[in-house]
């Protein structure tokens, strides 16, 4: 992971170009870098859709049958007890949807994705701290998750970092859903949408904690995008939005929120709350992100003075992935 204060000195950029070769995928896979030096760029390892098989025969794998973190399905705690004995109030985050996408799954055994989300959860949590000491504050808890163009892996990213996130000790992470042209965080979760931050931001008389849905991995809720409306970008870029997080942050000094949003190039809510959070991290798809993408993100997502990159969806050459040897998850 690269950090960058300020794009000026351009040392972001410079940095990912060192380690990773930006016009790779346009010359083919074996050009794509493979140099275990690398080791300032967090790569969470790209996973293997599951196979084709009937959902109750993957429920029924043993958690050490498969690659992908995915293949360890754990039933959620909730989906063990009778429906009469569920609690009401608490969503139960579909599993097995998670390790269908190829996604961290709460409970399973850690793997090779696993172990680079811690990587990048420290790097977020000390990066936190160091922020909260300058004039931010609380705001500080606050992380966006970005990219330059559609499909780069933001909610991809944003889920597992929330759920990774999850499992620290003494904090509590909000997942909140910025994007609201394609809200896609309650649906990878296989939960409804519901009342969200739209709707707070549009209605001063609705408390935000009444829109927040608990979930049943401890430590995570959720805060859908909310109904859309015409006045979104303004809803979004007025004063309103600043109290609301304040209001989200004060309300839990333990909470960390974490934002998914659409793409920084194609829309302007990512720039918006870009002005407002700690810091940003900025996912980066190693088989199609260009470096002038990144550089343009960049400049519009550099309203936040902290800025990481995560390289998404990098290819290990055989035999030389950094997990998964230690894993046995060898490609
Ligand atoms: N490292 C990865 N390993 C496996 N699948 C991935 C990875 N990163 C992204 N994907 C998959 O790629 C697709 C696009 O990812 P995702 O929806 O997270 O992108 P996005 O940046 O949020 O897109 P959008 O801008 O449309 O919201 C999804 O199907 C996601 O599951
Ligand atoms: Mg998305």
């Amino acid at each position: 992971m690269n950090r960058a204060t300020k794009p000026a000195e351009e040392s972001l950029i410079e940095r990912a170009a060192r380690v990773y070769d930006f016009g790779a995928h346009l010359r083919g896979p074996s050009a794509v870098s493979s140099d275990e030096t690398a080791t300032t760029v967090v790569r969470p390892e790209p996973v293997e859709p599951v196979a084709d098989e009937p959902v109750a025969e993957r429920a029924n794998a043993s958690p050490s049958s498969g690659r992908a973190e995915g293949r360890a399905y754990t039933p959620s705690p909730i989906d063990l007890l009778p429906e009469w004995a569920a609690p009401a109030n608490i969503a139960a985050i579909d599993r097995i949807m998670l390790a269908e996408k190829g996604m961290l799954v709460p409970g399973a055994p850690v793997g090779a994705l696993a172990e680079e989300f811690r990587l990048i959860k420290r790097q977020l949590l000390l990066n936190a701290r160091a922020v909260s000491e300058g004039p931010l504050k609380q705001r500080a808890r606050t992380i966006l998750v970005g990219s330059g163009k559609p499909g780069e892996g933001k909610t991809f990213c944003a889920i597992n970092l929330a759920l990774s996130l999850s499992a620290e000790k003494d904090v509590e992470i909000l997942l909140v859903d910025g994007d609201f042209a394609k809200p896609d965080v309650m649906a990878t979760l296989g939960l409804d949408d519901s009342l969200g931050f739209l709707d707070i931001l549009g209605d001063s008389t609705l408390d935000p904690e009444s829109c927040i849905v608990r979930t049943d991995v401890p430590q995570l809720s959720l805060l859908p995008a909310g109904k859309r409306t015409h006045a979104d970008t303004e809803l979004l870029a007025s004063d309103r939005t600043g109290v609301m997080l304040d209001r989200l942050l004060a309300a839990n000094p333990k909470r960390i929120i974490v934002f998914d949003t659409p793409p920084a190039l194609a829309a302007s809510p990512a720039s918006v709350l870009a002005l407002l959070v700690g810091q940003v991290m900025l996912v980066v798809r190693a088989d199609r992100t260009t470096e002038s993408d990144v550089r343009e993100a960049v400049n519009l997502l550099d309203g936040c003075d902290q800025i990481s990159l995560i390289l998404n969806s990098v290819s290990y050459e055989p035999g030389r992935g950094r997990f998964g040897s230690y894993y046995g998850q060898e490609k």
